[in-house]
């Protein structure tokens, strides 16, 4: 039991919390969920690494966000682009308390390949399952480093069996929000597998679900239906977060205490919720790990 819940905000489950000499990085912290959390953080103390697409958007970030940040260049549609933003954040040579994957986009309509494979699956999943590993020897320089992944509830729209191994480049069928759920499945098996691997270590890994939040997140949407959002909104306020409030959870497990070495688990509403059981398939989640390695291995 913790004492927050949905309505929980970002600088609600935070306050208190001193956070000064600990380094986060945030993915896609230019926009939405992730420009809130990296600004909560560094209000806690937090040295943020902010990362966008291009180091103009981070930079643009790091103005709106108070205290220490630093802008970094990671485009998660190019696996060089990612080595290389691993590789400026090694050189900088401070422990890494918070790896937070969170950038991600939702269900492009028609499909769309990036190195002949379904985009959601590369910049959801495989930049991050790559940024992850080139990463990790700094977050386990940390005294009790946290890597979180922001998966989704979506998940549960993932296809029979959970990772379609066999249509990774959509070329047998392709559905936006099938691919959608395969790919913030996929985040989350990967926080499962790691934990599994960071047993004993102080190191950990989790998932979160932020919630439902009107972000940029439905840019892909087509446009009269995003007109209707601002007159739909407000009927559907009990389900849909502010941003401030869609940030609470990776905040809560980023930096709270009472997550300290909790690892392998998946939380909504700041407070640990039950997933669907495909993202508990452990042989799932090994597979996809050496899948992941095999497609990255160049860049490992
Ligand atoms: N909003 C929700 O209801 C909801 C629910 C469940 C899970 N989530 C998850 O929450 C995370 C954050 O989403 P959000 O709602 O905050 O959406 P958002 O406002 O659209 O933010 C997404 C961020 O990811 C970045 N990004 C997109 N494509 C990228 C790429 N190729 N390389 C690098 N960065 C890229 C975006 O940068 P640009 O703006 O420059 O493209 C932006 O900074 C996502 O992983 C999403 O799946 C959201």
């Amino acid at each position: 039991m913790t004492p927050f819940d949905k309505a929980t905000t970002a600088e609600e489950v935070t306050a208190g919390l001193d956070l000064k000499g600990q380094t986060a990085l945030v993915t896609g912290a230019t926009s939405g969920i992730g420009l809130e959390t990296a600004r909560v953080l560094a209000l806690r103390g937090a040295h943020v690494l902010v990362t966008g697409r291009t180091l103009e958007k981070a930079r643009a970030a790091c103005e709106a966000i108070p205290g220490r940040a630093t802008p970094l260049a990671c485009e998660l549609e190019d696996f060089d682009g990612v080595a290389e933003c691993a590789a400026r954040v090694t050189q900088l040579g401070v422990p890494l308390d918070m790896l937070i994957c969170n950038a991600g986009i939702m269900a492009p309509p028609s499909l769309e390949l990036v190195r002949g494979l379904e985009k959601q699956y590369v910049v959801n999943h495989l930049s991050h399952f790559l940024l992850v590993q080139r990463l990790l020897g700094a977050v386990q320089a940390a005294t009790a480093g946290r890597v979180v992944l922001v998966s989704s509830s979506a998940h549960k729209w993932a296809p029979a069996g959970g990772i379609a191994f066999d249509n990774l480049t959509g070329e047998k069928g392709y559905d936006p929000r099938v691919f959608y759920g395969q790919s913030k499945l996929a985040n989350a098996l990967v926080a499962r597998e790691l934990a599994k691997r960071l047993a004993g270590t102080g190191t950990t890994a989790n998932a979160v679900h932020p919630g439902l939040i009107i972000t940029n997140i439905i840019r892909y949407i087509p446009a009269w239906q995003q007109l209707l959002v601002p007159l739909i909104g407000p009927l559907l306020r009990s389900r849909i977060k502010t941003t401030a409030q869609g940030a609470a959870t990776t905040c809560y497990v980023a930096a709270h205490p009472a997550v300290v070495g909790i690892s392998g688990g998946y939380f909504a509403d700041c407070a640990v919720a039950t997933p669907e059981k495909v993202m508990e398939d452990d042989k799932l989640a090994a597979r996809l790990w050496s899948e992941s390695e095999k497609l990255t291995r160049a860049w490992l």
